[in-house]
């Protein structure tokens, strides 16, 4: 089981590069199938769940080659086997992602349903109502969903979630449905206008991505494209909040502007300024952090995947501060591990209370999920002493060669797979 042994307290800075979005990888991965046709996709995150899901894709029959961040998928051929098994979706939530496309393609797919995660049951509906709303017959039997549908015909549907991968599975079936597919109440996140590039470059029409009212106008088949993926503005926000939480001075290039600008509100009712510089963004933190009231929500809110990694912030921030975690219900599994560090957070429901500034110490602490892994490599930054995180597996879901970006900032931290022992 591989660690991080991190050394603190440090002081970042330096330079790093933002790789591609996680998030929008794994929705153009997904997209390949609408076609029979090469499609490249560069700037692909060389990190587990990109791996997962093109395993899934090779499963599906699909021809999948990697080299370096650029992925080229040969296209899927169609054919009998549109089938995404337990053994592979349950190690991977997103794999929920293809049941749009095959079903669009083929009139068919059975995907088995995934599991619930850490930070939430995670359930499903909105994407099943979406599709059944473009005609398919769905039908949920021994833990896997079957959709059918001769054709998908286009209608008008309106979430009562704006889900992001809902928006995603369900806009990706509209574009072959026939006719015009007005889209309501659609999550707005980055990685959805970003979906919505790649399937224009593949053909298809769609207007209005990225804002809560998607159109897309059907069409019989899509060809192949070349696509860079957009910059993971999850990734950068987690080292900007680095060059916060350890006074330093840290430019994420690549980083965008227009994504970040909810964090980058929230780091200035602590005092701490976020600047675009000319190929992304820097930040600069200045000692005084104070304390602040946050509350996660879809986009353009706070995004729930910087939650942890802010509460980790607001540990060193002179005050009472609160975090109101409002898209999970269960996504403060961090805390228990911030404490064991030496802060001192109460949770409420789903509601957090952060006393700060508390001194932590080093010692040794588990990751149980993606974001709180980060959240804890950023404590363990400013702890004083030595901090074992475990389960670094989570990490590696999501944060390409996150050591070595943390080395070249100045970070103390190395990969250790040796029994823990402090
Ligand atoms: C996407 O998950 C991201 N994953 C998550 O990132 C991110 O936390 C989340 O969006 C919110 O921004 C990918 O894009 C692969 P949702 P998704 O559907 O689409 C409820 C990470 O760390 N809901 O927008 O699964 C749901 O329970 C991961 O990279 C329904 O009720 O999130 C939740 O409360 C973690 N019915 C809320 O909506 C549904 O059918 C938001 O979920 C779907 C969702």
């Amino acid at each position: 089981m591989e660690r991080f042994s991190i050394e603190g307290p440090v002081r970042l800075s330096g330079t790093v590069t933002a790789s591609g979005a996680k998030n929008a990888a794994l929705p153009a991965l997904a997209a390949t199938l609408l076609t029979d046709q090469p499609v490249e996709l560069a700037r692909v995150p060389r990190v587990r769940d990109i791996r997962t899901m093109t395993r899934l894709l090779e499963h599906l029959g699909a021809e999948c080659a990697a080299s370096g961040s650029v992925v080229r998928v040969g296209g899927w051929p169609g054919g009998d086997h549109a089938e995404a098994p337990y053994e592979l979706v349950k190690t991977m939530r997103a794999s929920i992602l293809v049941l749009g496309p095959l079903l669009a393609r083929r009139g068919f797919a059975r995907v088995s349903l995934p599991g619930g995660c850490a930070i939430g049951v995670r359930p499903i509906d909105e994407h099943l109502r979406g599709l059944q709303a473009l005609g398919a017959a769905i039908e949920v039997e021994e833990g896997y969903v079957t959709a059918r549908a001769e054709r998908l015909v286009g209608t008008r549907f309106r979430f009562q979630v704006p889900s992001v991968t809902g928006t995603e599975n369900v806009m990706m079936a509209a574009t072959h449905a026939r006719g015009t597919t007005r889209l309501e109440n659609c999550a707005r996140e980055a990685e959805i206008a970003d979906l919505a590039e790649l399937l224009t470059a593949m053909g298809a029409h769609i207007q209005g991505a990225g804002s809560e009212v998607i159109e897309i106008e059907g069409v019989d088949s899509l060809h192949g494209a070349r696509h860079q993926v957009i910059a993971d503005r999850i990734e950068a926000g987690t080292y900007l909040l680095a060059a916060a939480i350890t006074g330093g001075d840290v430019t994420v290039d690549g980083a965008r502007a227009e994504d970040l600008s909810p964090l980058t509100a929230a780091l200035h009712d602590t005092g701490v300024e976020v600047e675009p510089t000319g190929s992304g963004m820097r930040c600069r933190g200045n000692g005084a952090l104070a304390a602040t009231r946050l509350e996660t929500a879809p986009h353009p809110g706070f995004p729930t995947d910087l939650q942890a990694q802010f509460m980790a912030l607001l540990t060193q921030a002179e005050g009472t501060s609160t975090i109101r975690e409002s898209v999970f219900e269960n996504r403060f599994q961090h805390v228990p591990e911030l404490n064991r560090l030496g802060a001192d957070i109460r949770t409420a429901g789903r509601l957090a209370i952060v006393q700060g500034p508390r001194r932590l110490t080093g010692t040794g602490v588990m990751a149980t999920d993606l974001r709180a892994s980060a959240c804890l490599v950023l404590a363990a930054l400013v702890a004083h002493g030595t901090t074992v995180v475990d389960r670094i597996y989570h990490l590696d879901r999501g944060y390409e060669s996150m050591e070595s970006k943390l080395q070249s900032l100045g970070a103390r931290v190395e990969r250790v797979d040796q029994p823990m022992d402090l």
